[in-house]
């Protein structure tokens, strides 16, 4: 009794002592931020599910242009470096890339929201060390494929950093979904004014805004279901575009001539019940877009409401990019080729001129870098492989250097028996629709470099049983129809192969070395 007693006492002192020490670091913080008016700038993201920009994914998206693009920066040369979404959406949140991650697919098994990957990577993500810079901070919308599954932990996980939490569990849906609210599941059913997740995701956004202490600034991440399948659009837009399709660019309906196996599986000519298929999908996708346009016109009303907007960035961006009918694939993500590994992003903030078109080579590991940047944290202090690019749009505030070559890495996905879409076709495949055209495949496993600086050239090696490589010169071939390995000079081709061989195991600094 006597002990537990002085340990109480301790302990009571010990929480004086903490309580003590937590005023005087705010007090002292309010002198450094308040007096000198030098708070840390706010953050507002934006990250959209499968929205590519190579076919004419920011079309539908007027308001966002004018309100973030036109008020500050397009980035021409945005890329992911992994086409698929949990390992896309997991570099953006730890700065990494696949190899260094873990996360190599869409399920658990995989390291898609598994135990691993929180107990490891996640601990690291960038809301961790925002935190740690008293951002109040605000997730909303789809996370990771298998966040708030069973085997995840369920919904009362909330991963660390994150003050408000509104995650959808599982992946992307627009009606008919549980969301993790701070750890309650909160079911939605299908009335549009109370249930589609875009606006519902909005509406939290700006409740979170209006409830925020000034002294503090925020970082808010809102990760809308469009323009992903199922495709479902808001009633006032489901007649929008009908009379769009799919643009017929210089690889669409063509054969995937000289390239990898999965590509040359495609019936070509394509049938015209896939050619009906994937213009559906394109008209409905936009449909889906034109609610995230709406997205953001509500958040930047309300920024402006609030008199923040000249205080606050504004990131748009999406996961991956997307193909309707490139090479003779119906519809999906998962490659190589430009139209899937290239993203839109566009950004506005304090010190980004306005109407800029920025061609520097900017990743999705980037973007975490660039947040800590803004927030004034120290990088060195961080191991991550992207870099900061606040430099490329804000030379007023930060000096830096362009990088000349990156890596985009991808881990097939097959089904070990068969694709439940087309059981004929045996095991090793997946994303078998429509017509029994597969997207994906565990030999479709890939990884490659990409130059973009003084030379535009793609070198991609295959783990398949031909280890096919594939290069392309974007110069002369940007819709990448021919397949050069057999021209190319064997010196460059061996630079390459070398290359890449140190990317694929490069970690923080050295996957920008120039050494290379
Ligand atoms: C999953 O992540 C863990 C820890 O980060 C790693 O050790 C493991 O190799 C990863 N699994 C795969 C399939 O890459
Ligand atoms: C939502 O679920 C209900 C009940 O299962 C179903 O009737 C309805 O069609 C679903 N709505 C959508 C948009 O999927
Ligand atoms: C979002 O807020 C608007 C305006 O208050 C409301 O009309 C709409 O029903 C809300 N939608 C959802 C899904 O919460
Ligand atoms: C497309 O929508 C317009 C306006 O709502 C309508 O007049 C037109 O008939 C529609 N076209 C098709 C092909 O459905
Ligand atoms: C931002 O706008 C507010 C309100 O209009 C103003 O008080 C403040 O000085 C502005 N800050 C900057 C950095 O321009
Ligand atoms: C951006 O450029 C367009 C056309 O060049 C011009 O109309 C517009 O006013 C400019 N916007 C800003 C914010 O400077
Ligand atoms: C950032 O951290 C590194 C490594 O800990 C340290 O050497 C450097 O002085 C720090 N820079 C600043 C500006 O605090
Ligand atoms: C960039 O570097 C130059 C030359 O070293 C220096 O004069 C300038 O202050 C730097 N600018 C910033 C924003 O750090
Ligand atoms: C995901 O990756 C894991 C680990 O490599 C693998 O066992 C599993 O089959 C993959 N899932 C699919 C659908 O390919
Ligand atoms: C790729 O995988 C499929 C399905 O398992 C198999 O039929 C094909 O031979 C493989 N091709 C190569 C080049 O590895
Ligand atoms: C790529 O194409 C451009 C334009 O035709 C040409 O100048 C360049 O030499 C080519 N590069 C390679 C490596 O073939």
């Amino acid at each position: 009794m006597a002990s537990s007693g002085v340990r109480d006492t301790r302990r009571r002192g010990r929480q004086r002592r903490d309580m003590c020490a937590a005023v005087l670091f705010t007090l002292l913080l309010c002198v450094l931020r308040c007096a000198g008016g030098d708070k840390p700038s706010n953050i507002v993201v934006i990250l959209t599910d499968d929205q590519d920009v190579e076919l004419g994914g920011m079309t539908p998206m007027k308001k966002a242009r004018s309100l973030i693009g036109d008020a500050g920066a397009y980035f021409t040369n945005a890329f992911t470096v992994a086409p698929l979404c949990c390992p896309s959406r997991s570099s953006i949140l730890t700065g990494r890339y696949p190899h260094n991650h873990g996360v190599r697919n869409n399920s658990l098994t995989g390291n898609c929201s598994s135990p691993a990957w929180q107990k490891g990577p996640e601990s690291l993500a960038f809301p961790v060390y925002l935190n740690k810079q008293l951002y109040q901070t605000f997730y909303g919308g789809k996370y990771l494929n298998q966040y708030g599954k069973k085997e995840a932990g369920e919904v009362s996980y909330i991963p660390p950093g994150w003050d408000q939490w509104h995650a959808l569990v599982g992946d992307s849906k627009y009606y008919n979904y549980s969301l993790s609210v701070n750890g309650k599941e909160e079911q939605h059913g299908d009335h549009y004014d109370q249930d589609y997740l875009t606006d519902l995701i909005a509406n939290r956004s700006l409740e979170f805004l209006d409830k925020l202490s000034p002294q503090r600034p925020f970082f808010i991440m809102l990760s809308p279901p469009a323009a992903h399948s199922p495709w479902t659009a808001a009633p006032e837009y489901e007649g929008a575009f009908n009379d769009t399709t799919a643009p017929r660019d210089g690889s669409f309906n063509k054969p995937g001539k000289d390239k990898h196996w999965l590509l040359r599986q495609p019936l070509n000519p394509m049938s015209p019940s896939s050619i009906k298929f994937l213009d559906d999908a394109f008209r409905k996708r936009w449909q889906t877009l034109l609610s995230v346009d709406d997205l953001v016109e509500k958040v930047v009303k309300k920024l402006m409401d609030l008199q923040v907007l000249n205080n606050t960035y504004i990131f748009y961006t999406s996961d991956h990019g997307y193909h309707t009918g490139q090479f003779s694939l119906p519809i999906g993500k998962r490659h190589l080729y430009e139209c899937d590994i290239r993203v839109p992003l566009m950004v506005r903030g304090p010190g980004i001129k306005p109407n800029q078109t920025l061609q520097a080579p900017v990743l999705n590991i980037d973007l975490a870098p660039t947040f800590l940047d803004i927030a004034g944290f120290n990088l060195s202090t961080v191991n991550m492989d992207g870099q900061s690019f606040l430099h490329h749009m804000a030379p007023s505030l930060r000096n830096g250097t362009t990088r000349p070559y990156f890596l985009v890495e991808h881990t097939g996905e097959g089904h070990s028996d068969s694709d439940p879409a087309c059981p004929k076709l045996g095991p090793g495949l997946s994303h078998c629709f429509p017509d029994c055209i597969c997207e994906d495949a565990f030999n479709n496993t890939y990884a490659c470099v990409r130059m973009l600086t003084d030379k535009n050239l793609q070198y991609c090696e295959f783990a398949d049983s031909e280890s096919f490589v594939e290069v392309y010169n974007l110069t002369s071939d940007p819709h990448q129809m021919e397949n050069i390995l057999k021209k190319v000079d064997p010196t460059l081709l061996q630079a390459m192969n070398q290359r890449l061989i140190k990317l694929q195991s490069c970690e923080g600094s050295t996957c920008w070395d120039k050494k290379y």
